[in-house]
């Protein structure tokens, strides 16, 4: 892996830090100092911070109930709270994607790049549950149809989805994309407005009776299950 990467999966710095701590000569690879930050290395390759061997980090994967109000970015220009401040560890963990400050429910903050990437690339088509209250209510079958079979967003059509009436202003969707404010702008492509959004699923992973503002460890068995990312929706 490229020198400046290992770095960051280390935990030493930000990928783009990383490469500074390089290019600054702080770095050696076995006792040799290293300025390229491409350099193939592993952890095998003595690399060393100010003469401080560095280890690659355990991975750690936590799921988190977002509060409303909290941004699922890893730090806040506006000094808001973030999601990765409702979790209590050392490591370097950065959200899974991103969830609106006012969408509450389940994300993922991990300290593993490969899961990371493997759960929000588009290919993948990880499926994302949200519950949504919406106004006026009450949506014609045409609406709903329109919903499973894909509307039309200013960013283009998007892909079917499972959608299921919760009473006559609430709406469970079922999408494999991720696109910015998704929902919100599929409801209003329909005629109605989200005035509240949660989401309660994120491929095989439930909120299940995880209380808002808490975090919870995966277990290596929940990750692996993430990992090998079935296809299969979550049930209802
Ligand atoms: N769709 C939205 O509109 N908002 C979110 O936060 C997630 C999906």
């Amino acid at each position: 892996m490229r020198l400046a990467k290992y770095l960051a999966h280390a935990g030493v710095a930000s990928r783009r830090a990383a490469e500074r701590i390089v290019a600054a000569g702080r770095v050696t690879v076995a006792g040799e100092v290293v300025t390229d930050p491409a350099r193939d290395v592993d952890a095998d390759s003595g690399v060393a911070v100010d003469g401080r061997p560095v280890a690659p980090e355990p991975h750690e994967t936590y799921v988190v109930n977002k509060p409303l109000g909290v941004v699922s970015t890893a730090r806040d220009t506006h000094g808001r709270p973030t999601v990765v401040g409702l979790v209590d560890s050392d490591r370097r963990l950065y959200p899974v994607g991103r969830l609106d400050a006012d969408t509450s429910g389940l994300i993922l903050l991990t300290n593993d790049g490969a899961l990371a990437e493997r759960l929000t690339h588009p290919r993948h088509g990880v499926e994302k549950v949200y519950r949504a209250t919406i106004a006026p209510g009450r949506p014609s079958p045409r609406a709903l149809r329109a919903l499973r079979e894909g509307v039309e967003l200013d960013d283009g059509r998007t892909a079917p989805a499972r959608v299921r009436q919760l009473g006559p202003d609430g709406l469970e969707l079922a999408i494999r994309e991720g696109r910015n404010r998704q929902v919100r702008r599929m409801a209003e492509a329909v005629g109605q407005r989200v005035v509240a959004l949660e989401r309660v699923a994120f491929g095989p992973l439930r909120l299940d009776g995880l209380a808002p503002g808490s975090s919870r460890r995966l277990t290596r068995a929940e990750v692996e299950r993430l990992r090998a990312g079935r296809r299969h929706t979550p049930g209802p």
